[in-house]
């Protein structure tokens, strides 16, 4: 396709609230250890929002980015919220932020995609500026796992953890760089695998509902590994491809952090060595939406991120819904 604008990541910016739960905290009420969660997942620990919600997580991560780039918040068009935990069903939390910003021209929207939500928006995101008609749009994925996660057990309570991040996206005329390239899916067959069954309109919270734990989240979490690897790694091979790319031309794979076996298996599908790798789930556990924006965030800021470096985004989530992106880093 032949566009006049493509969209570039000219920012980026991150929350995590301060409170850590480390492995040890588990040992003390659940048969589990810090060995286990180490060798099946590759997480040390997460960090748990105490007070707030999803919204002070995204506010925080939009700010830091403004903050970064020294931006009024005037200036953004609009504000798209990739998340599974908004701050209540409606009002829409990208409203929440866009007050709690002062992003008093923004519009913006919540994007449901689970651990895919980034992309997914990032994708959105990219289809406005490329429209030619905003210029500078905020995409964040932001998730209040916590909120979610039934401490009792021990098969989902490890993995996740609470964090935002954002990249702000913006227009050049100049061709071959940002998002070039993605392909995304869903299959709505995998529902039942990873869900939160109550509080929506098919089963209305009620003490039934409450009592059956309906409002945390299931995971049947070996036939998800399973979709994962295959899922993850077939999209990412399929847009290297699509690209003429060799592992050797990719500067980073970004995957979604959910579980360190899954990424590695799907480096390896790619020919993408460790060394190539975005890897922070040792410190943030599975935090949902903001993954790959917090694995950008960090090694950017930390100078391993170079301006024409060829990136693969992958993730894989509840619905099932999966999917990559190929960009190019645009800024120094
Ligand atoms: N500590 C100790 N043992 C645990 C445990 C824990 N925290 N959680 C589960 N186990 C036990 C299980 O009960 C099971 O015991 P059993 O054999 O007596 O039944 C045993 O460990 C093996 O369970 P299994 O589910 O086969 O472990 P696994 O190696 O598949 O790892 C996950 C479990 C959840 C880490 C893994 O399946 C996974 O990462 N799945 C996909 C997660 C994912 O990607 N989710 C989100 C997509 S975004």
């Amino acid at each position: 396709m032949n566009k006049k604008y493509n969209a570039i990541i000219t920012g980026v910016g991150m929350y995590v609230p301060p409170k850590v739960l480390d492995n040890k905290y588990f040992e003390q009420y659940l048969d589990t250890n810090d060995e286990w969660i180490v060798t099946r997942t590759g997480i040390k620990e997460r960090r748990i929002l105490e007070n707030g919600a999803t919204s002070d997580l995204a506010a925080g991560a939009v700010k830091d980015l403004l903050a970064s780039k020294n931006m009024d918040p005037m200036e953004i068009d609009a504000i798209i919220v990739a998340t599974v935990t908004p701050d209540m069903f409606f009002p829409a939390t990208a409203c929440i932020v866009q007050d709690k910003v002062g992003a008093k021209n923004a519009w913006g929207f919540d994007l449901s995609a689970a651990c895919s939500g980034f992309l997914f928006a990032l994708r959105t995101g990219a289809s406005l500026i490329e429209s030619g008609q905003y210029r500078k749009v905020i995409v964040v994925g932001a998730d209040k796992m916590s909120a979610i996660v039934d401490y009792t057990d021990r098969n989902t309570c490890i993995l996740f953890g609470d964090a935002a991040s954002a990249v702000l996206l913006e227009p050049t005329e100049e061709a071959n760089t940002g998002i070039i390239d993605s392909i995304l899916r869903v299959d709505g067959t995998g529902q039942e695998a990873l869900y939160m069954k109550g509080g929506g309109s098919l089963n209305p919270p009620s003490h039934q509902t409450v009592d059956n734990k309906m409002h945390f989240i299931y995971q049947d979490g070996k036939a998800v590994f399973k979709v994962a690897v295959v899922g993850m790694a077939d999209v990412s091979a399929e847009i290297m491809e699509k690209n003429g790319l060799t592992g050797e031309d990719v500067a980073f794979l970004v995957p979604h952090q959910a579980n360190l076996r899954i990424i590695d298996a799907t480096a390896q599908r790619m020919g993408v060595t460790r060394e190539k790798v975005m890897i922070n789930i040792d410190k943030y556990g599975n935090t949902t939406a903001a993954t790959i924006p917090l694995c950008l965030t960090e090694y950017y800021r930390a100078g391993k991120v170079k301006k024409g470096d060829n990136l693969i985004l992958a993730a894989f989530g509840a619905g099932f819904t999966w999917g990559s992106i190929y960009l190019k880093w645009a800024i120094d």
